[in-house]
């Protein structure tokens, strides 16, 4: 069977031109092929020459015009380029045309993508949700993934492509792989969600945000670790968690997920459902900017839109606009405060406004507790140990043998109440955030 990383292995330290179709005005204030650079040199690409062209509609059989066709076969072969690739996500017949009209190999923009998320994957759970990705994309690309090889091996007869007979044993073995896939990665996903469900008893804390926003970095920042962050894209593919010390509130599960990107191939985002359920399930979300990068507005909608296709809710999202050291177009970030009032502004490299963060933190969590005040007996000791545990006591009276708290406690704690035999008055919702803050800075 015609084996996809084999393939995606063969791109690497390959002579590539860079091409992208776009609308016009969609790139006026960066070069358009930017990020794809950032992403093919990633993967270890070798870039020789570039060509884009501004259409309104992307030519539905080849993507590109006629004209620009010609064009892009012409710099392919005066440059010697041994792959031409596409920026924009292409259909199989768009890069089955391009392919046959250009006489080189072709590689969208998924592609490249799905190649470095396999480079990088380490745990068994990425890499089982890169290869289902992997798979998934290739399928339908078969006839065309054979037309690959024998192009890159300078097989005899390269264009003609395997017999029917052979693609059809390939696509069962593809579809029996993929049913594999996707049972083991559901027997993952049913571990990873009881684990996730059991940290109830700390409130959770998720970054998101576009790859290298310098999420990683701040993580460091802030928890005082040492996760990998480094000048790469998709640096970090698995989630990490580490205990955040927030001043004025106490511990917190802060947990670092994986960056995204515009047009991130469908499959890759469906099969990382569940390495972003930290993000689904958190308390609150720090969605990370890179505030110096000009593209920083675009990125935000990025976020957002993967967000909502995953299915997190990312309302009350903390914007945390970050490398505010490195930001030399002070006019961007003028703009972006204007529309985002809330937003806090950090550097995770020289440390200014953490404290910035981590009061708006300590605030935006006070924003899920109420008061109450709790009847109970007052020998009545696990009562006693559940509150001082979960709760923040505010004041305890005696009368007789009954024993009255009066506390602050998580919204989504409260229930746990049921299980003991006390009255419980809820008498509002707690009173101002920087008095919580006093009480657990006080108690601590
Ligand atoms: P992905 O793993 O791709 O999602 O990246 P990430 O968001 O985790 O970013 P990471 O922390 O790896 O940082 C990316 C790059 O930005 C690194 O080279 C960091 O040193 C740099 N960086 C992070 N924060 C800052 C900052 O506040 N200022 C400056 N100047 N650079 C920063």
């Amino acid at each position: 069977m015609a084996d996809p990383k084999r393939d995606q292995l063969k791109v690497k330290n390959q002579k590539a031109i860079l091409a992208a179709v776009f609308e016009p005005g969609q790139f006026d204030a960066v070069d358009p092929l930017d990020e794809l650079k950032g992403l093919v040199e990633t993967a270890g690409v070798d870039v020789v020459g570039t060509l884009t062209q501004s259409r309104r509609t992307p030519n539905p059989a080849t993507l590109f015009g006629s004209g620009k066709v010609e064009e892009l076969k012409m710099l392919v072969e005066s440059l010697g380029a041994e792959l031409v690739v596409v920026d924009n996500n292409l259909s199989p017949s768009q890069a089955r045309n391009l392919e046959k009209a250009i006489d080189t190999v072709i590689v969208d923009r998924s592609e490249v993508i799905l190649d470095i998320f396999a480079s990088r994957a380490r745990t068994h759970e990425a890499k089982l949700q890169v290869e289902l990705a992997q798979l998934l994309y290739f399928r339908p690309r078969l006839k065309r993934m054979w037309t690959h090889l024998e192009r890159i091996e300078g097989g005899v007869g390269a264009g003609r492509g395997p017999g029917e007979k052979q693609l059809e044993t390939d696509r069962r073995l593809v579809d029996k792989r993929i049913d594999e896939l996707k049972r083991k990665l559901a027997s993952v996903e049913n571990h990873r969600g009881r684990m996730v469900s059991q940290r109830n008893e700390h409130m959770t804390v998720s970054f998101v945000g576009y790859t290298n926003a310098g999420k990683s970095t701040l993580m460091n920042a802030v928890t005082g670790s040492d996760i990998y962050a480094a000048d790469q894209l998709f640096a970090t593919l698995d989630t990490r968690t580490r205990k955040w010390k927030v001043p004025h509130w106490g511990d917190v599960l802060l947990s670092d997920t994986v960056g995204f990107v515009r047009n991130l191939p469908h499959h890759l985002v469906a099969s990382f459902r569940s390495t972003l359920e930290e993000a689904r399930h958190a308390d609150l979300l720090l969605h990370v900017v890179d505030s110096s990068h000009p593209e920083a507005a675009r990125q935000i909608e990025t976020v957002n839109e993967v967000l909502d296709e995953i299915g997190v809710d990312h309302s009350n999202a903390i914007l945390v606009f970050n490398k505010c050291d490195a930001v030399e177009d002070r006019s961007i970030v003028d703009v972006l405060r204007l529309k985002h009032e809330d937003a806090v502004t950090v550097s995770a490299k020289s440390g200014e406004g953490i404290d910035r963060l981590c009061r708006a933190v300590a605030r935006r969590l006070g924003d899920g507790f109420v008061t109450i005040r709790v009847s109970g007996h007052a020998g009545d000791g696990k009562l006693l140990h559940f509150l001082s545990e979960h709760s923040l006591v505010v004041k305890t009276d005696y009368v007789d043998s009954e024993v009255v708290f009066e506390c602050r406690i998580a919204h989504k704690t409260l229930h746990r109440l049921d299980a003991f035999e006390a009255k419980v008055v809820v008498e509002m919702s707690a009173r101002t955030v920087e008095e919580i803050a006093d009480a657990v800075a006080d108690s601590a």
